[in-house]
């Protein structure tokens, strides 16, 4: 199978230029000016078939470096499966996720990897690979740490919240670093001091303070603030490079500008929520309402100015990528398991469908540029976690993800309009998005274009990846 892109503004992290695509099987086989023949042929005669990209932008296709798809949460289990939620982000303009494999106390690392191939073995729109989370650091895990590079895991993520849950002190954490540093493995830190979250959100439930709202007020930014910092000096004094996920607060972001300014290998990311929503409309939206919002880190204030802060520090590079945390669950039977104890919601929110739409608003209303949306929804995921060359640019060589993106397209936002995630509400509804996903390939075959879905459970492959492209 032969196609050719043609017509289109090809967008990369560094520029855009007039470009056709040609596409071999799965692959990208030449960008070419416009019109190109080939060896006296015309090219568009000769394919299988042609795109018409005139007026859009061309550019490879989403990468999701931070999704939980069925993860075993809050008493229950993310409501996307690696079928629905692939499906979901193939809709969006997203060709690759990196999921996170679990491992718990007193479980081994190997076996949570295994059960993680077995969820998404066969299941998968679109390309998927692996983050291990280490929620049990012993003897056991600090030795099975060893053995992940080789399965095409090179990045973990530890936790110092959520304690009995996923939670390591500040002892595991620097044994795990120690032999990060060894292996070349990227440390993902989820950085909020869970103990002292733990006892402000049971004062809180004691005061009769229940709802949703509070769950944001118990974990305050200055316990975001010292767990990155403490992540940051734990890292710096045992040489682990870090990234820390889903950063919300203006104060944690300065902590990661301080360590960069200081030449340390420390990067972060945000999330489409920390860049949109607050503590004050979503958070605290009337009733139980506001439960759609409940994740960790939570939604700030508004009043604060977290929100534009973090798009700044998405321009100066204080921040590197945005990746949603995928991580859904429903209204009923999930998130209404905390009615009365907002302890008790199932913490997360589903936007894998919206990611590559909302960062596009971010192009439409100025606060990005084209390239940079590109550079921080692909290009810098694939570089960050091992999977750059075959994934986050067009080139020849590199796997043939591609996403057509209509500039004067219009994208509704909301249940019963775009909406594919497995979920009875969207914490996206209501959003007008000025541009739309018009085609996306994945390694060369089409699954969505303007006719609807033309994916398929099991197309997607496990993608092993290499060591971080993006550090020294
Ligand atoms: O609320 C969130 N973020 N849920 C997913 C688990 C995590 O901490 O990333
Ligand atoms: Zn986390
Ligand atoms: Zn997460
Ligand atoms: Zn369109």
């Amino acid at each position: 199978m032969t196609t050719l892109i043609t017509g289109g503004t090809l967008v990369s992290a560094t520029g855009r230029t007039a470009a056709d695509v040609l596409i071999d099987g799965e692959t990208i086989a030449a960008v070419l000016t416009p019109g190109s023949t080939l060896l006296g042929h015309d090219l568009a005669a000769s394919v299988d078939q042609v795109i018409d990209a005139t007026g859009k932008y061309v550019i490879p296709g989403g990468i999701d470096a931070h999704t939980h798809m069925e993860l075993p949460f809050g008493g229950t289990n993310a409501s996307d499966t690696f079928e629905t939620g692939t499906r979901a982000a193939a809709w969006g303009g997203t060709t690759t996720i990196i999921d996170f494999a679990v491992q718990r106390t007193g479980e081994r690392v190997m076996d949570g990897l295994g059960a993680w191939h077995d969820k998404a073995a066969g299941n998968c729109a679109i390309d998927y690979g692996f983050h291990q989370i280490v929620g049990g650091v012993d003897e056991d895990s600090l030795k099975a740490m060893e053995g992940l590079v080789a399965e095409g895991v090179s990045s973990y993520k530890l936790f110092m919240a959520y304690p009995g849950v996923f939670y390591s002190d500040d002892a595991q954490i620097l044994r795990a670093m120690q032999k990060a540093a060894d292996l070349g493995l990227l440390t993902m830190m989820h950085a909020e001091n869970g103990p002292a979250i733990d006892v402000l959100a049971a004062q809180l439930v004691a005061q009769g303070k229940t709802d949703p709202y509070y769950h944001g007020i118990a974990r305050a930014w200055q316990l975001e603030e010292e767990a990155t910092h403490r992540a940051i000096m734990l890292a710096d004094v045992t040489n682990a490079p870090l990234y820390v996920v889903h950063v919300s607060a203006k104060q944690a972001v300065a902590q990661l500008a301080w360590a960069r300014d200081n030449g340390k290998n420390v990067f972060g990311e945000t999330c489409p929520q920390y860049l949109y929503l607050s503590l004050e409309e979503q958070l605290g939206a009337p009733g139980f309402e506001g439960a759609k919002w409940v994740c960790s880190t939570p939604l700030r204030s508004r009043a604060e100015g977290h929100q534009e802060h973090m798009w700044q520090a998405l321009r100066t590079n204080d921040l590197q990528m945005v990746s949603t945390d995928h991580c859904p669950f429903c209204m009923k039977g999930q998130k209404d398991l905390g009615v009365g104890d907002f302890r008790a919601i199932p913490n997360g929110i589903g936007s894998i469908e919206h990611r590559m739409d909302l960062m596009y608003q971010g192009v439409v209303t100025g606060q990005i540029t084209l390239e940079r949306w590109v550079e921080l929804t692909s290009t810098t995921p694939a570089r960050m976690f091992g999977l750059y060359g075959k994934k986050g640019v067009i080139a020849p060589g590199a796997d043939a993800d591609v996403v057509v993106y209509d500039p004067a397209g219009h994208t509704s936002i909301g249940v019963g309009k775009t909406h594919h995630m497995n979920m009875d509400h969207s914490a996206w509804e209501g959003y007008e998005i000025d541009g739309h996903v018009d085609v996306v390939l994945s390694r060369g075959s089409v699954v969505v274009d303007e006719t609807g879905y033309h994916g398929r459970a099991g197309h997607g492959k496990y993608v092993p990846r290499g060591l971080s492209q993006y550090l020294l």
